[in-house]
Protein backbone atom coordinates (compact mmCIF):
# COMPACT_ATOMS: atom_id res chain seq x y z
CA UNK A 1 0.00 0.00 0.00
CA UNK A 2 1.11 3.40 -0.82
CA UNK A 3 0.08 5.50 2.60
CA UNK A 4 0.89 9.57 2.87
CA UNK A 5 1.35 10.04 6.29
CA UNK A 6 0.75 14.04 7.47
CA UNK A 7 1.64 15.39 10.73
CA UNK A 8 3.32 18.66 12.23
CA UNK A 9 5.93 17.53 13.58
CA UNK A 10 8.74 14.22 13.38
CA UNK A 11 11.27 12.97 15.40
CA UNK A 12 14.23 13.72 15.13
CA UNK A 13 13.66 17.07 12.68
CA UNK A 14 11.42 18.62 15.14
CA UNK A 15 9.47 17.43 18.52
CA UNK A 16 7.31 19.26 21.00
CA UNK A 17 5.89 16.20 21.97
CA UNK A 18 4.40 12.56 21.53
CA UNK A 19 3.29 13.06 18.34
CA UNK A 20 6.75 13.49 16.61
CA UNK A 21 7.82 10.07 18.37
CA UNK A 22 4.86 8.25 16.84
CA UNK A 23 5.65 10.58 13.24
CA UNK A 24 9.12 9.36 13.46
CA UNK A 25 9.13 5.63 14.12
CA UNK A 26 5.44 4.24 12.89
CA UNK A 27 6.25 4.53 9.32
CA UNK A 28 9.51 2.75 9.75
CA UNK A 29 7.27 0.39 11.54
CA UNK A 30 4.93 0.15 8.37
CA UNK A 31 7.99 0.33 5.68
CA UNK A 32 9.35 -3.00 7.74
CA UNK A 33 6.11 -4.21 6.19
CA UNK A 34 6.99 -3.47 3.22
CA UNK A 35 4.12 -0.79 2.29
CA UNK A 36 5.20 2.30 1.08
CA UNK A 37 5.59 5.09 3.20
CA UNK A 38 6.27 9.01 2.69
CA UNK A 39 5.59 11.40 5.46
CA UNK A 40 4.58 15.28 4.40
CA UNK A 41 4.91 17.89 7.25
CA UNK A 42 5.74 21.83 7.11
CA UNK A 43 9.46 22.82 5.97
CA UNK A 44 10.01 24.96 9.89
CA UNK A 45 13.11 26.69 9.88
CA UNK A 46 13.79 24.71 13.24
CA UNK A 47 13.91 21.74 11.59
CA UNK A 48 16.81 20.13 12.74
CA UNK A 49 19.39 16.76 11.93
CA UNK A 50 18.53 15.64 8.26
CA UNK A 51 19.65 16.32 4.84
CA UNK A 52 18.72 19.51 3.16
CA UNK A 53 15.55 19.07 1.57
CA UNK A 54 16.13 18.93 -2.28
CA UNK A 55 13.46 20.64 -4.87
CA UNK A 56 10.67 18.66 -6.09
CA UNK A 57 7.89 20.79 -7.63
CA UNK A 58 5.71 23.99 -6.93
CA UNK A 59 1.96 23.52 -6.53
CA UNK A 60 -0.19 26.45 -6.70
CA UNK A 61 -2.87 26.94 -3.79
CA UNK A 62 -4.99 29.34 -2.93
CA UNK A 63 -3.24 31.75 -4.86
CA UNK A 64 0.10 31.01 -3.02
CA UNK A 65 3.23 29.30 -4.99
CA UNK A 66 4.47 26.40 -2.27
CA UNK A 67 7.37 24.40 -3.00
CA UNK A 68 7.94 20.97 -2.08
CA UNK A 69 11.43 19.69 -1.02
CA UNK A 70 12.67 16.00 -0.35
CA UNK A 71 14.64 14.65 2.42
CA UNK A 72 14.59 11.30 4.32
CA UNK A 73 13.72 9.90 7.05
CA UNK A 74 17.83 10.03 8.83
CA UNK A 75 18.87 6.18 8.79
CA UNK A 76 15.86 5.04 6.87
CA UNK A 77 14.50 5.11 3.19
CA UNK A 78 11.06 6.97 4.43
CA UNK A 79 11.19 10.15 2.24
CA UNK A 80 9.99 12.82 4.14
CA UNK A 81 7.64 15.71 2.00
CA UNK A 82 8.93 19.31 3.68
CA UNK A 83 5.76 21.92 2.42
CA UNK A 84 8.18 25.06 1.62
CA UNK A 85 6.13 28.29 2.27
CA UNK A 86 8.54 30.86 3.58
CA UNK A 87 5.61 33.34 4.66
CA UNK A 88 4.67 31.03 7.05
CA UNK A 89 7.29 28.67 8.09
CA UNK A 90 10.76 30.21 8.10
CA UNK A 91 10.68 32.06 10.85
CA UNK A 92 11.66 31.31 14.39
CA UNK A 93 9.93 28.92 16.87
CA UNK A 94 7.92 25.52 17.11
CA UNK A 95 5.23 24.32 15.03
CA UNK A 96 2.76 26.07 17.35
CA UNK A 97 4.45 29.14 18.99
CA UNK A 98 6.74 31.90 18.52
CA UNK A 99 9.92 32.18 20.09
CA UNK A 100 8.58 33.77 23.03
CA UNK A 101 6.16 31.38 23.60
CA UNK A 102 2.89 32.92 22.01
CA UNK A 103 0.68 31.13 19.91
CA UNK A 104 1.60 31.89 15.95
CA UNK A 105 -1.33 34.48 15.50
CA UNK A 106 -1.66 33.33 11.85
CA UNK A 107 -1.58 29.27 13.40
CA UNK A 108 -5.03 28.74 10.98
CA UNK A 109 -3.58 29.77 7.63
CA UNK A 110 -0.61 28.21 8.59
CA UNK A 111 -1.96 24.46 8.67
CA UNK A 112 -5.01 25.59 6.45
CA UNK A 113 -2.60 25.70 3.39
CA UNK A 114 -0.51 22.81 4.63
CA UNK A 115 -4.06 20.92 4.65
CA UNK A 116 -4.49 22.04 0.80
CA UNK A 117 -0.88 20.77 -0.05
CA UNK A 118 -1.43 17.82 1.53
CA UNK A 119 -5.07 17.15 -0.69
CA UNK A 120 -3.26 18.17 -3.80
CA UNK A 121 -0.48 15.21 -3.17
CA UNK A 122 -3.23 12.95 -2.18
CA UNK A 123 -5.00 13.70 -5.32
CA UNK A 124 -1.43 13.46 -7.84
CA UNK A 125 -1.97 16.85 -9.12
CA UNK A 126 1.60 17.90 -7.38
CA UNK A 127 3.45 16.11 -10.30
CA UNK A 128 5.20 13.50 -8.33
CA UNK A 129 3.81 10.40 -10.08
CA UNK A 130 2.86 9.07 -6.96
CA UNK A 131 -1.00 8.62 -5.57
CA UNK A 132 -1.42 7.59 -2.11
CA UNK A 133 -4.16 4.96 -1.18
CA UNK A 134 -4.20 5.80 2.54
CA UNK A 135 -4.25 9.09 3.49
CA UNK A 136 -2.98 9.60 7.28
CA UNK A 137 -3.91 12.14 9.19
CA UNK A 138 -2.82 13.21 12.69
CA UNK A 139 -4.14 15.85 14.91
CA UNK A 140 -5.92 19.49 14.14
CA UNK A 141 -3.39 20.22 12.22
CA UNK A 142 -4.30 17.67 9.58
CA UNK A 143 -8.00 18.25 10.30
CA UNK A 144 -9.16 19.78 6.87
CA UNK A 145 -7.42 16.57 4.97
CA UNK A 146 -10.49 14.45 4.76
CA UNK A 147 -12.63 17.46 4.58
CA UNK A 148 -11.02 18.72 1.72
CA UNK A 149 -10.62 15.45 0.25
CA UNK A 150 -14.43 14.48 0.86
CA UNK A 151 -15.18 16.72 -2.05
CA UNK A 152 -13.14 15.43 -4.52
CA UNK A 153 -13.86 12.71 -7.08
CA UNK A 154 -12.49 9.18 -6.70
CA UNK A 155 -10.22 10.34 -3.24
CA UNK A 156 -7.90 7.84 -1.55
CA UNK A 157 -9.19 7.30 1.88
CA UNK A 158 -8.60 8.95 4.99
CA UNK A 159 -7.54 7.71 8.55
CA UNK A 160 -7.85 10.78 11.23
CA UNK A 161 -5.35 9.68 14.26
CA UNK A 162 -6.31 11.67 17.39
CA UNK A 163 -3.65 11.72 19.60
CA UNK A 164 -5.15 14.63 21.61
CA UNK A 165 -8.80 15.68 21.74
CA UNK A 166 -7.75 19.12 24.11
CA UNK A 167 -6.95 20.62 21.14
CA UNK A 168 -9.02 20.88 18.22
CA UNK A 169 -7.74 23.88 15.71
CA UNK A 170 -11.13 25.67 17.16
CA UNK A 171 -11.59 29.39 15.06
CA UNK A 172 -14.33 32.26 14.82
CA UNK A 173 -16.29 31.63 11.84
CA UNK A 174 -14.79 34.52 10.27
CA UNK A 175 -11.91 32.03 9.45
CA UNK A 176 -13.90 29.87 7.45
CA UNK A 177 -14.37 32.77 4.87
CA UNK A 178 -11.22 34.51 4.97
CA UNK A 179 -9.50 31.02 4.69
CA UNK A 180 -11.73 30.36 1.45
CA UNK A 181 -12.61 27.25 2.44
CA UNK A 182 -15.21 25.44 0.41
CA UNK A 183 -18.62 26.88 1.37
CA UNK A 184 -20.32 22.78 1.00
CA UNK A 185 -18.00 21.79 4.53
CA UNK A 186 -19.94 25.04 6.31
CA UNK A 187 -22.58 22.93 8.31
CA UNK A 188 -23.11 21.38 11.83
CA UNK A 189 -21.95 17.98 10.49
CA UNK A 190 -19.20 19.44 8.67
CA UNK A 191 -16.38 22.09 10.04
CA UNK A 192 -18.68 23.98 11.79
CA UNK A 193 -18.87 23.75 15.78
CA UNK A 194 -21.51 26.01 17.74
CA UNK A 195 -20.40 28.46 15.03
CA UNK A 196 -17.18 28.21 15.36
CA UNK A 197 -14.63 26.68 12.73
CA UNK A 198 -13.32 23.53 13.93
CA UNK A 199 -10.23 21.67 12.53
CA UNK A 200 -9.98 18.90 14.35
CA UNK A 201 -14.32 18.26 13.18
CA UNK A 202 -13.07 17.60 9.17
CA UNK A 203 -11.20 14.76 10.95
CA UNK A 204 -13.84 13.11 12.67
CA UNK A 205 -16.38 13.99 10.49
CA UNK A 206 -15.12 12.93 7.14
CA UNK A 207 -12.44 10.39 7.64
CA UNK A 208 -13.13 7.28 6.44
CA UNK A 209 -11.92 5.97 9.87
CA UNK A 210 -10.80 7.31 13.12
CA UNK A 211 -8.30 6.22 15.13
CA UNK A 212 -7.17 7.19 18.57
CA UNK A 213 -4.12 6.30 20.65
CA UNK A 214 -4.86 3.71 23.16
CA UNK A 215 -8.58 1.61 23.23
CA UNK A 216 -8.99 3.46 26.90
CA UNK A 217 -9.04 6.64 25.39
CA UNK A 218 -11.15 5.24 22.76
CA UNK A 219 -13.63 4.59 25.24
CA UNK A 220 -13.18 7.96 27.60
CA UNK A 221 -13.47 10.81 24.18
CA UNK A 222 -17.33 8.86 24.26
CA UNK A 223 -18.05 10.87 27.64
CA UNK A 224 -18.45 14.53 28.31
CA UNK A 225 -15.17 14.74 30.40
CA UNK A 226 -12.39 14.04 28.03
CA UNK A 227 -14.76 14.34 24.46
CA UNK A 228 -14.93 18.45 25.09
CA UNK A 229 -18.27 18.58 23.45
CA UNK A 230 -17.50 16.10 20.47
CA UNK A 231 -18.27 12.86 22.69
CA UNK A 232 -21.69 12.76 20.39
CA UNK A 233 -20.34 12.80 16.84
CA UNK A 234 -17.39 10.17 18.77
CA UNK A 235 -20.08 7.87 20.11
CA UNK A 236 -22.59 8.06 16.47
CA UNK A 237 -19.20 7.56 15.19
CA UNK A 238 -18.06 4.51 17.11
CA UNK A 239 -17.82 1.91 14.38
CA UNK A 240 -15.21 4.34 12.49
CA UNK A 241 -13.29 4.76 15.84
CA UNK A 242 -10.78 2.19 17.46
CA UNK A 243 -7.79 2.47 20.06
CA UNK A 244 -4.48 1.69 18.61
CA UNK A 245 -1.81 1.81 21.26
CA UNK A 246 1.27 3.54 20.16
CA UNK A 247 4.52 1.60 20.09
CA UNK A 248 8.03 3.08 20.97
CA UNK A 249 11.25 3.27 19.39
CA UNK A 250 12.82 0.52 20.73
CA UNK A 251 16.34 1.75 19.70
CA UNK A 252 16.51 5.40 20.20
CA UNK A 253 15.11 4.33 24.00
CA UNK A 254 16.98 1.52 24.55
CA UNK A 255 19.09 1.58 27.80
CA UNK A 256 21.59 -1.20 26.31
CA UNK A 257 23.06 0.94 23.74
CA UNK A 258 21.21 4.77 24.76
CA UNK A 259 24.24 7.47 23.86
CA UNK A 260 23.34 9.59 25.89
CA UNK A 261 23.53 7.70 29.28
CA UNK A 262 26.37 7.69 31.91
CA UNK A 263 26.29 3.71 31.62
CA UNK A 264 24.62 0.95 29.47
CA UNK A 265 22.84 -1.64 31.38
CA UNK A 266 20.04 -4.28 30.33
CA UNK A 267 17.95 -6.57 32.73
CA UNK A 268 20.94 -9.24 33.22
CA UNK A 269 22.99 -6.15 34.30
CA UNK A 270 20.72 -4.20 36.46
CA UNK A 271 23.41 -3.16 38.96
CA UNK A 272 25.06 -1.13 36.53
CA UNK A 273 21.79 1.16 36.19
CA UNK A 274 23.12 2.58 39.84
CA UNK A 275 25.68 4.50 38.12
CA UNK A 276 23.42 6.46 35.93
CA UNK A 277 21.89 7.39 39.44
CA UNK A 278 24.99 8.76 40.42
CA UNK A 279 25.68 10.24 37.44
CA UNK A 280 21.98 12.43 37.41
CA UNK A 281 22.76 13.46 41.15
CA UNK A 282 25.99 14.84 40.67
CA UNK A 283 24.74 16.37 37.44
CA UNK A 284 21.61 18.23 39.12
CA UNK A 285 23.79 19.34 41.87
CA UNK A 286 21.59 16.50 44.56
CA UNK A 287 23.63 14.73 47.17
CA UNK A 288 25.38 11.70 46.06
CA UNK A 289 23.41 8.89 47.89
CA UNK A 290 23.22 5.57 45.55
CA UNK A 291 20.52 4.29 48.70
CA UNK A 292 18.13 7.38 48.35
CA UNK A 293 15.08 6.60 46.00
CA UNK A 294 15.14 9.05 42.95
CA UNK A 295 11.87 10.28 41.59
CA UNK A 296 11.96 11.60 37.60
CA UNK A 297 9.02 13.37 35.15
CA UNK A 298 9.49 14.63 32.76
CA UNK A 299 6.82 16.59 30.05
CA UNK A 300 4.85 19.56 29.10
CA UNK A 301 4.07 21.42 32.40
CA UNK A 302 0.39 21.65 31.24
CA UNK A 303 -2.92 20.77 33.40
CA UNK A 304 -3.38 17.65 31.36
CA UNK A 305 -0.20 15.79 33.14
CA UNK A 306 -1.24 16.57 36.50
CA UNK A 307 1.53 18.82 37.74
CA UNK A 308 -0.64 20.58 39.87
CA UNK A 309 -1.37 16.87 42.41
CA UNK A 310 2.73 16.98 42.70
CA UNK A 311 2.67 20.36 43.15
CA UNK A 312 0.23 19.95 46.23
CA UNK A 313 1.33 16.79 47.37
CA UNK A 314 4.90 17.83 47.07
CA UNK A 315 5.53 19.86 51.00
CA UNK A 316 4.04 16.19 52.37
CA UNK A 317 6.66 14.06 50.03
CA UNK A 318 9.21 16.48 50.64
CA UNK A 319 9.49 14.46 54.26
CA UNK A 320 9.97 11.67 52.90
CA UNK A 321 13.64 10.25 52.31
CA UNK A 322 13.62 10.66 48.56
CA UNK A 323 14.98 13.12 45.85
CA UNK A 324 13.16 14.89 42.71
CA UNK A 325 14.33 15.44 39.54
CA UNK A 326 11.52 17.55 37.02
CA UNK A 327 12.15 18.31 33.42
CA UNK A 328 9.33 19.94 31.23
CA UNK A 329 8.30 23.17 29.96
CA UNK A 330 4.56 25.25 29.76
CA UNK A 331 2.50 27.04 32.32
CA UNK A 332 4.81 29.61 33.55
CA UNK A 333 2.62 28.95 37.17
CA UNK A 334 3.96 25.77 37.28
CA UNK A 335 7.60 26.43 36.12
CA UNK A 336 7.68 29.13 38.87
CA UNK A 337 6.23 27.29 41.69
CA UNK A 338 8.53 23.75 40.64
CA UNK A 339 11.47 25.96 40.88
CA UNK A 340 10.43 27.98 43.88
CA UNK A 341 10.59 24.20 45.51
CA UNK A 342 14.07 23.51 43.69
CA UNK A 343 15.53 27.14 45.76
CA UNK A 344 14.03 25.92 49.04
CA UNK A 345 15.10 22.60 48.77
CA UNK A 346 17.94 22.41 46.82
CA UNK A 347 19.52 18.88 48.59
CA UNK A 348 15.73 17.31 47.49
CA UNK A 349 14.65 19.05 44.52
CA UNK A 350 15.83 19.44 41.06
CA UNK A 351 14.54 21.54 37.64
CA UNK A 352 15.02 22.28 34.34
CA UNK A 353 12.62 24.42 32.72
CA UNK A 354 13.26 23.60 28.80
CA UNK A 355 13.51 21.35 26.40
CA UNK A 356 16.51 18.93 26.20
CA UNK A 357 16.68 15.03 24.99
CA UNK A 358 19.97 14.11 26.46
CA UNK A 359 18.58 14.75 30.05
CA UNK A 360 15.06 13.06 29.18
CA UNK A 361 17.62 9.70 28.72
CA UNK A 362 19.51 10.53 31.66
CA UNK A 363 16.55 10.80 33.82
CA UNK A 364 15.04 7.91 32.43
CA UNK A 365 18.42 5.99 33.55
CA UNK A 366 19.02 7.65 36.48
CA UNK A 367 15.86 7.75 38.29
CA UNK A 368 14.26 4.85 40.38
CA UNK A 369 10.72 5.95 39.90
CA UNK A 370 8.84 8.13 37.03
CA UNK A 371 5.51 9.99 38.18
CA UNK A 372 3.04 10.52 35.74
CA UNK A 373 0.01 11.94 37.53
CA UNK A 374 -1.99 12.67 34.42
CA UNK A 375 -5.60 13.98 34.35
CA UNK A 376 -5.83 12.61 30.71
CA UNK A 377 -3.18 10.81 28.91
CA UNK A 378 -4.22 9.72 25.45
CA UNK A 379 -1.50 7.50 25.67
CA UNK A 380 1.41 8.72 26.65
CA UNK A 381 5.15 7.78 25.65
CA UNK A 382 7.01 8.18 28.88
CA UNK A 383 5.49 5.13 31.16
CA UNK A 384 6.66 2.79 28.62
CA UNK A 385 10.11 4.39 27.96
CA UNK A 386 10.55 4.21 31.51
CA UNK A 387 9.35 0.48 31.89
CA UNK A 388 11.72 -0.26 29.64
CA UNK A 389 14.57 1.21 31.19
CA UNK A 390 13.66 -0.48 34.73
CA UNK A 391 12.38 2.98 35.95
CA UNK A 392 8.76 1.82 38.10
CA UNK A 393 6.05 4.25 36.82
CA UNK A 394 3.25 5.25 39.16
CA UNK A 395 0.52 6.91 37.20
CA UNK A 396 -3.07 7.79 36.90
CA UNK A 397 -5.22 5.41 36.14
CA UNK A 398 -6.74 7.19 32.90
CA UNK A 399 -6.35 6.70 28.95
CA UNK A 400 -3.00 4.61 27.75
CA UNK A 401 -1.62 4.89 31.00
CA UNK A 402 -4.40 2.31 32.43
CA UNK A 403 -3.55 0.38 29.09
CA UNK A 404 0.10 -0.03 29.77
CA UNK A 405 1.13 0.17 33.40
CA UNK A 406 -0.02 -2.98 35.53
CA UNK A 407 -0.68 -2.34 39.28
CA UNK A 408 1.43 -4.17 42.08
CA UNK A 409 -0.98 -5.99 43.98
CA UNK A 410 -0.35 -9.55 45.96
CA UNK A 411 -2.13 -11.45 42.46
CA UNK A 412 0.27 -9.30 39.88
CA UNK A 413 3.33 -9.76 41.96
CA UNK A 414 2.56 -13.45 42.18
CA UNK A 415 2.27 -14.42 38.24
CA UNK A 416 5.07 -11.85 37.57
CA UNK A 417 2.89 -9.21 35.72
CA UNK A 418 3.41 -6.34 37.91
CA UNK A 419 5.21 -3.33 36.22
CA UNK A 420 4.29 0.34 38.29
CA UNK A 421 1.83 1.49 40.46
CA UNK A 422 -1.35 2.84 39.65
CA UNK A 423 -4.10 5.33 40.99
CA UNK A 424 -7.60 6.20 40.84
CA UNK A 425 -8.50 9.76 42.03
CA UNK A 426 -7.18 12.84 40.75
CA UNK A 427 -6.03 14.21 44.00
CA UNK A 428 -2.78 14.74 45.45
CA UNK A 429 -3.59 12.16 48.66
CA UNK A 430 -4.04 9.43 46.36
CA UNK A 431 -0.72 10.31 44.37
CA UNK A 432 0.98 10.71 47.56
CA UNK A 433 -0.29 6.86 48.88
CA UNK A 434 0.79 5.24 45.46
CA UNK A 435 3.98 6.79 46.25
CA UNK A 436 4.21 5.54 49.75
CA UNK A 437 2.78 1.68 48.41
CA UNK A 438 6.11 2.33 45.79
CA UNK A 439 8.50 2.76 48.96
CA UNK A 440 7.36 0.34 50.31
CA UNK A 441 8.65 -1.94 47.60
CA UNK A 442 11.61 -0.18 47.16
CA UNK A 443 13.03 -1.13 50.32
CA UNK A 444 12.56 -5.10 49.63
CA UNK A 445 15.84 -5.15 46.73
CA UNK A 446 14.31 -8.54 45.69
CA UNK A 447 10.70 -7.41 44.79
CA UNK A 448 11.98 -4.33 43.84
CA UNK A 449 14.57 -6.28 41.33
CA UNK A 450 11.44 -8.67 40.20
CA UNK A 451 9.46 -5.71 39.17
CA UNK A 452 11.73 -4.09 37.42
CA UNK A 453 12.34 -7.31 35.16
CA UNK A 454 9.24 -7.34 34.58
CA UNK A 455 8.72 -3.81 33.46
CA UNK A 456 11.81 -4.75 31.22
CA UNK A 457 10.12 -7.76 29.42
CA UNK A 458 7.16 -5.89 28.40
CA UNK A 459 7.54 -5.60 24.50
CA UNK A 460 6.10 -1.76 23.65
CA UNK A 461 7.61 -2.01 20.13
CA UNK A 462 5.59 -1.17 17.29
CA UNK A 463 5.46 -4.30 15.66
CA UNK A 464 1.85 -5.57 16.73
CA UNK A 465 0.20 -1.78 16.35
CA UNK A 466 1.97 -1.60 12.89
CA UNK A 467 0.47 -4.78 11.80
CA UNK A 468 -3.17 -3.06 13.34
CA UNK A 469 -3.06 -0.12 11.18
CA UNK A 470 -2.34 -1.99 8.66
CA UNK A 471 -4.89 -4.44 9.12
CA UNK A 472 -7.46 -1.03 9.41
CA UNK A 473 -5.90 0.02 5.78
CA UNK A 474 -6.91 -2.96 4.28
CA UNK A 475 -10.29 -2.39 5.38
CA UNK A 476 -10.98 0.77 3.98
P1 LIG B 1 2.67 14.45 25.07
O1 LIG B 1 2.71 14.11 23.64
O2 LIG B 1 1.30 14.68 25.61
O3 LIG B 1 3.57 15.59 25.40
P2 LIG B 1 3.93 11.85 25.48
O4 LIG B 1 4.24 11.12 26.73
O5 LIG B 1 3.20 11.12 24.45
O6 LIG B 1 3.19 13.19 25.91
O7 LIG B 1 5.26 12.30 24.77
C1 LIG B 1 6.11 13.29 25.24
C2 LIG B 1 7.45 13.13 24.56
O8 LIG B 1 8.15 14.36 24.63
C3 LIG B 1 8.33 12.10 25.22
O9 LIG B 1 9.21 11.55 24.27
C4 LIG B 1 9.10 12.95 26.23
O10 LIG B 1 10.31 12.37 26.61
C5 LIG B 1 9.31 14.21 25.44
N1 LIG B 1 9.46 15.41 26.24
C6 LIG B 1 8.47 16.14 26.83
N2 LIG B 1 8.98 17.21 27.46
C7 LIG B 1 10.32 17.17 27.28
C8 LIG B 1 11.40 18.01 27.68
N3 LIG B 1 11.20 19.08 28.42
N4 LIG B 1 12.64 17.66 27.29
C9 LIG B 1 12.83 16.55 26.55
N5 LIG B 1 11.88 15.73 26.14
C10 LIG B 1 10.63 16.03 26.50
C1 LIG C 1 -0.42 13.35 22.50
C2 LIG C 1 -0.86 12.80 23.84
C3 LIG C 1 0.00 11.66 24.34
C4 LIG C 1 0.34 10.70 23.22
C5 LIG C 1 0.97 11.46 22.06
C6 LIG C 1 1.35 10.55 20.90
O1 LIG C 1 0.39 14.44 22.58
O2 LIG C 1 -0.96 13.80 24.82
O3 LIG C 1 -0.68 10.98 25.37
O4 LIG C 1 1.24 9.71 23.68
O5 LIG C 1 0.08 12.40 21.58
O6 LIG C 1 0.27 9.84 20.40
Amino acid sequence: KKILFATSETHPLIKTGGLADVAGSLPLALGELEQDVRIIMPNYQAIRNCEPGRYLCTVKVNNCDVNLLETWLPGSQIPVWLVDYPPFFKVPGNPYVDDNGMPWPNIGDRFALFCRIVAEVAMNRAYLDWQPDIVHCNDWQTGLVPALLSLEHQHPASVFTIHNMAYQGLFPATAFTLLNLPGQLWHPEGLEYHGMLSFIKGGLAYAERITTVSPTYAQEIQTPEFGYGLEGLLAHKQSQLSGILNGIDTEVWNPAIDPHIAQTYGMKTLNDKAANKIALQQQMNLPVDAELPVFGLIGRLVEQKGIDLILAGLPELLELPAQFVFLGSGDKSNEYRLMEFARLYPEKVAVTIGYNEPLAHQIEAGADIFLMPSRFEPCGLNQMYSQRYGTIPIVRKTGGLADTVVDTLPESIANGTATGFVFNDTSAATLTEAIKRCLVMFRHKKDWRQLQRNAMSRDFSWQSSAQRYLALYDEI
